[in-house]
């Protein structure tokens, strides 16, 4: 092992991490593949209603967040889009949201021709920074949008607060935070309505599916209303649409019967695999501590994180010498850490930096036609609305983020291992600085 230590791997040493890191978590199991074949056995190939495996699912996922109701659509997306007009979000509103988020977040806020309004994050838990949503707020605000990024439970005491004062809609975007709850509360349930992709790599997943909770029944009915033909007369809760009968407004956004199958039985499995992942995260970050320019992600007082979908860690270069991020990366990617970056183009916006996305900027949306009319790009069609510099934040610590991938079944002397290559190149760092 002290051989280990002496050269980095990148530059001709031995490879720090010697133990083998399988992931033992299998997404299908023999739980999953029976509760699919009993579909399949009975000739299920779709359920038009809220029944059978689609109701198993919404009632155990509404108990599981004790919430009032939970409708299940057939992705995250659609549960959003379902949200943002269940809420009342329409032509003309602005509504708050971290640009350090997926797409899917935000793109859903154009088809109800409304305008995302950019709120920059906070340093320590990657999330929504209530600060910086009370500054962005005018009387066209409609909306906040929290995302629980990487399992990190944004900070919804002073959010619920800023929106009562203001009189506004919340809604969560839980992704990748299945499970979490802050001070006891269950997120999803702090806002209007809770959000959660139930796509292949979340926590909880159906392949591609989504689902929505809320305990208000006229939300619920609007969102049946926007993508659930067939289930209206017998489910709505309110008589709101009664003149309606069975037609919806014609987004189908029903999820497949086998995604439901799957993530019925992924949903028995959740605690399990929150538990491991909770575990698992805190064996990293304890050896990772102390390590000058490596800074672990903490949770805040009172939220228990879940999900995760990533571990992340924070770089600083200027106590690593100036070594570039993804040098280091680099380099504890060669001592056999499963360690990436995420790197950002003008045409490759994953996480973060969406507001300097060509869709939210100079690209004229007051073109499109359909539902995408928005006041702001339309008073400006063509100019960039979000200037580099304007979310200062997200955009130094975006770019500063290290992942590793949610370790759930990797072997502890692995994890272990991963770290202390993360300490070996810190160590090190000299011998990465650029000759001059
Ligand atoms: C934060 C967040 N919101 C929304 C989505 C969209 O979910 P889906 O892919 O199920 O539509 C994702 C998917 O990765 C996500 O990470």
């Amino acid at each position: 092992m002290a051989n280990a230590f002496r050269t980095l791997a990148l530059l001709g040493g031995t490879k720090l991490v010697t133990e083998r890191g399988d992931e033992g978590w299998r997404i299908i199991t023999d739980h999953e593949k029976k509760a699919v074949m009993a579909l399949l056995d009975k000739g299920t190939v779709t359920i038009v209603g809220g029944t059978g495996v689609i109701r198993e699912f919404e009632e155990k996922f509404s108990k599981f967040q004790e919430a009032k109701f939970a409708l299940a659509m057939n992705s995250g997306t659609a549960t959003l889009h379902s949200a943002y007009f269940a809420v009342g979000i329409g032509p003309a509103c602005e509504v708050i949201v971290p640009s350090y988020t997926w797409h899917a977040t935000i793109t859903p806020i154009l088809h109800c021709a409304a305008t995302p309004v950019f709120c920059d994050i906070d340093p320590r838990t990657l999330t929504a920074d209530p600060k910086d949503i009370r500054r962005r707020i005018t009387p066209r605000t409609k909306a906040i949008v929290v995302v629980h990024t990487w399992g990190n439970i944004a900070q919804m005491d002073e959010i619920m607060a800023i929106a009562r004062e203001h009189n506004l809609k919340v809604v969560e975007d839980c992704s990748h935070a299945h499970g979490g709850s802050y001070k006891g509360k269950k997120v999803g349930t702090f806002g209007d309505i809770g959000c959660f992709s139930l796509q292949g790599n979340k926590p909880v997943s159906g392949g591609e599916a989504g689902v929505a909770i809320t305990d208000n029944p006229e939300y619920y009915d609007r969102m049946l209303l926007l993508g659930h033909f067939g289930r209206i007369a017998s489910e709505a809760k309110t008589g709101l649409f009664k003149s309606l009968g069975d037609m919806s407004l014609g987004a189908k956004y029903r999820p497949h019967a086998y995604a439901m199958a799957i993530a019925n039985a992924q949903l028995d499995r959740l605690p399990e695999l929150n538990r491991l992942r909770t575990h698992n995260y805190r064996i990293l970050n304890e050896e990772l501590r102390g390590i000058p320019g490596i800074e672990t992600v903490e949770p805040l007082p009172g939220a228990q994180r879940a999900g995760f979908l990533e571990f992340k860690l924070i770089y600083d270069p200027r106590q690593l010498q100036g070594v570039g991020r993804d040098r280091f990366a680099e380099a504890v990617k060669a001592e056999g850490a499963p360690m990436t970056v995420d790197r950002y183009s003008s045409f490759n916006y994953t996480y973060g930096l969406l507001h300097l996305a060509p869709l939210f900027n100079e690209f004229d949306r007051s073109k499109l036609g359909g539902c995408f009319y928005d006041f702001k790009a339309a008073e400006a069609p063509g100019t960039r609305l979000w200037a580099p510099g304007s979310l200062p934040v997200t955009e130094d610590i975006g770019q500063r983020l290290l992942t590793f991938p949610a370790f759930t079944q990797m072997p502890e002397p692995f994890i272990r291992q991963c770290a202390q290559a993360v300490r070996k190149v810190a160590t090190h760092i000299e011998e990465l600085k650029q000759p001059a």
